[in-house]
């Protein structure tokens, strides 16, 4: 699985690496962004939480 970030849509509400800061990290452009790679097997759960929380559903995992 992977994950995105739509950054015209993501508002820099910063949640998601704090649910899982394995897979999402802020960027210099008060951004959101995703790991390239895969997501590892043992934070699907996390990058998925995140996914269902985001406040403006920017994140998607697929
Ligand atoms: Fe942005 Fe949503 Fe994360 S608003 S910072 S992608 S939780």
């Amino acid at each position: 699985m992977k994950a995105y970030v739509d950054k015209e849509t993501c508002i820099g509400c910063a949640l998601c690496p704090t649910i899982s800061p394995d897979i999402f990290s802020m960027e210099d452009d008060g951004k959101a962004v995703a790991i390239d790679d895969q997501i590892p097997e043992d934070v699907v759960a996390d990058a998925q939480d995140a996914e269902e929380q985001c406040p403006v559903a920017a994140i998607t995992v697929d």
